[in-house]
């Protein structure tokens, strides 16, 4: 499946890494694809302008800064976007460290300005590494995914498991709006990574004794 990361950042490198090892054909898109620094840290991945790497891709992903994501996604185009799967993986944080969206969450932001569009936030609980290295750490993690799409799930949920996430790790929370929840779980993300001194961590949801 062809799938176009947007974002040329420490996520978007990882996913495309790990979706090329799966066999995937991936592009990453840029604001500026021939600027040679970039295409010197990209080692050889993939990458190509927006408009283009979006173009015949069923799957786009958001790996750019939450608060620019829906600029850039009005660059790439309604048109462009329409049909697809869009995965959203950002987070939108101000300068001092809190959350841009309080209330309706950036992936709510982005399918109400993109309804033909299917938008499932999934992957911001955890550090770029873990996305792709699942048995990384001790035991299995949860992994939560958000949507109004039962079929976009499906298809995220099959991405997700190319990456090594088995389907026992994924937890469908619901619509769109429980994505607020992942997008707020940042915030104790960073509090347990400050803990830890790492950032190298799941967490499970384990339910009650039988
Ligand atoms: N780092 C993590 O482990 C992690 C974990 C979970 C979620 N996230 C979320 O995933 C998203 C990507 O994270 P990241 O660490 O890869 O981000 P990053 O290093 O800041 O990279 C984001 C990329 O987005 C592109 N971009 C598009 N519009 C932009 C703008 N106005 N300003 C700056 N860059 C812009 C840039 O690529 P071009 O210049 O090539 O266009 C840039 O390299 C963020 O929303 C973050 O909150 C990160």
């Amino acid at each position: 499946m062809k799938i176009a990361i947007l974002g040329t950042g420490v996520v978007g490198r990882a996913l495309a890494q790990g979706w090329l090892r799966a066999g995937h054909e991936v592009v990453i898109g840029s604001r500026q694809p021939e600027e040679a620094r970039l295409r010197a840290e990209l080692k050889g991945l993939p990458v190509a302008g927006l408009a283009s790497a979006v173009a015949d891709a069923p799957v786009v992903v958001n790996a750019t800064p939450g608060t620019a994501s829906v600029e850039l996604l009005h660059s790439v185009g309604a048109d462009a976007l329409a049909g697809k799967v869009l995965l959203d993986v950002a987070v939108g944080f101000t300068e001092d460290g809190s959350l841009s969206h309080l209330g309706e969450s950036l992936g709510e932001e982005i399918q109400r300005t993109f309804p033909r569009t299917r938008v499932v936030k999934t992957l911001c609980t955890i550090d770029r590494k873990l996305m792709i290295a699942p048995d990384s750490v001790q035991g299995p993690s949860t992994l939560f995914l958000s949507g109004e799409d039962a079929e976009a799930k499906r298809t995220v949920a099959g991405l997700l498991g190319d990456l090594g996430w088995s389907d026992d790790s994924l937890l469908d929370l619901g619509g769109i709006a429980t994505a607020r929840g992942q997008e707020h779980y940042s915030l104790l993300f960073i509090g347990i990574a400050q803990a830890l001194g790492s950032y190298g961590f799941g967490i499970r949801v384990v339910e009650e004794a039988a």
